[in-house]
């Protein structure tokens, strides 16, 4: 069976491919690599031992994405591609809404157009915004706050009415909590642009010397400790929530909507305290104010997915931290060859 990984360079997309070319299925990635490297496709190609496909295609070209509809057979789409940093969203929100809106129009008109019905789209649980009550589940009212979140939350909507204009339509809504952690190998992981907006990352950037301290976004909250609570999820777990995904479109239609997290909140502090446990580093950290748009406390209640995708998160904390740490100090820059294009995969222009 042949799958579409849209965004398949990123930080999920990766760990996604990973496991795909582990259980056989034939791949094939378009990434325009905005926010991805092209030293993680010989990573992949490293880790799985495997082949694929790989077209460096922008969504935004429909032309040059029909090429790949129309050279290769597709049975199913994963689709991650789009931007997804929350505070460049509202300095740049026409950016963010061509960029992931009509990205995605492109895709799934050409999707109607060669019959490939089958789709597992990247949501996330900022479509909750501020929950009334944790933990969250899928039935809960949906309310986003800024650009990026309405990008998921109306291709969301998108989904839902393509869905009712044609019924073969098979498709999977999945919300991720927080990812953090990488593959084990310590060969592809998170690496973001410039200073990291995201925990973990700044974390690790503060374990390696990058980063001199965590600026705690407020102490004040009604939380056990007064930080903000998460539920951070492994992202090989989240990869693995794929293949269970495709597995219930391939063979059912509908459109229906799934948490992907662990069920458990963690705060910033006891982040912190896990990672200098598991590590032995030390992470200095001084409390600031609130950072704009947070809210208190965040975490699934991941029952549905383990009800009807036979799905359920594996990895703890421990392993979150040991994991996000090996990548890092492994790859204190990130991926290197920033500019090396020789990747020994199909290149595809
Ligand atoms: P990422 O930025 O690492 O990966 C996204 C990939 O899409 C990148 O490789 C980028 O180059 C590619 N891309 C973006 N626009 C494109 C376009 N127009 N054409 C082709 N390629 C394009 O992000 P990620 O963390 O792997 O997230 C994957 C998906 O999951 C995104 O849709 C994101 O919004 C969603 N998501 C992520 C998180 C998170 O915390 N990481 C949480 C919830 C949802
Ligand atoms: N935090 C800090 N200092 C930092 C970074 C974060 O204290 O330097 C705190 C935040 O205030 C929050 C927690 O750490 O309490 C987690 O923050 P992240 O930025 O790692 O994650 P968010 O929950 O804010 O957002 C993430 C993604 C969003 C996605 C959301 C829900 O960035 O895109 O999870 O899935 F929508």
């Amino acid at each position: 069976m042949a799958i579409l990984v849209t965004g398949g360079t990123g930080y999920i997309g990766s760990h996604t491919v990973v496991e795909l070319l582990n259980a056989n299925y034939e791949v094939i990635v378009v990434d325009n690599f905005s926010n991805s490297n092209p030293e993680s496709l010989s990573r992949i190609k490293e880790i799985s031992g495997k082949d694929f496909k790989f077209f460096e295609v922008d969504l935004l070209d429909r032309g040059e994405l029909e090429t790949v509809f129309s050279n290769c057979v597709i049975d199913a789409v994963i689709h991650f591609a789009g931007l997804k940093a929350v505070g460049e969203s509202v300095e740049i929100p026409i950016c963010y809404y061509h960029n992931n809106i009509t990205g995605t129009l492109n895709l799934i008109d050409l999707m109607q157009k060669y019959d490939v019905l089958n789709m597992v789209f990247s949501s996330s649980a900022t479509v909750y915004g501020a929950p009334k009550q944790v933990p969250i589940s899928e039935n809960f009212s949906l309310n986003v706050t800024n650009p990026y979140g309405r990008t998921k939350l109306m291709i969301e909507e998108i989904l839902n009415d393509v869905y009712t204009s044609n019924s073969n339509w098979s498709i999977a809504l999945l919300r991720y909590f927080n990812p953090i952690g990488a593959h084990e190998s310590g060969r592809i992981g998170e690496d973001p642009n410039g200073i990291p907006n995201n925990l973990m990352p700044y974390i690790t950037q503060v374990a390696v010397g990058k980063l001199n301290e965590l600026k705690v976004f407020g102490n004040d909250y009604s939380t056990p400790d007064g930080t903000g609570v998460r539920d951070y999820i492994h992202v090989v777990d989240l990869a693995k929530g794929h293949l269970k995904a495709l597995e219930k479109i391939i063979s059912s239609n509908g459109v229906e909507a799934y948490n992907l997290g662990t069920g458990k909140g963690y705060s910033v502090l006891e982040i912190v305290q896990a990672f200098e446990k598991t590590t032995g580093k030390k992470i200095p950290y001084s409390f600031g104010p609130r950072r704009s748009g947070d809210i208190a406390e965040c975490f699934a209640n991941p029952t549905k997915a383990e009800k009807d995708l036979g799905w359920k998160a594996r990895r703890g904390i421990k392993e979150m931290c040991i994991d996000s740490w090996r990548w890092q100090s492994q790859n204190p820059i990130g991926f290197q060859n920033k500019n090396d294009k020789n990747y020994a995969t199909t290149l595809i222009r």
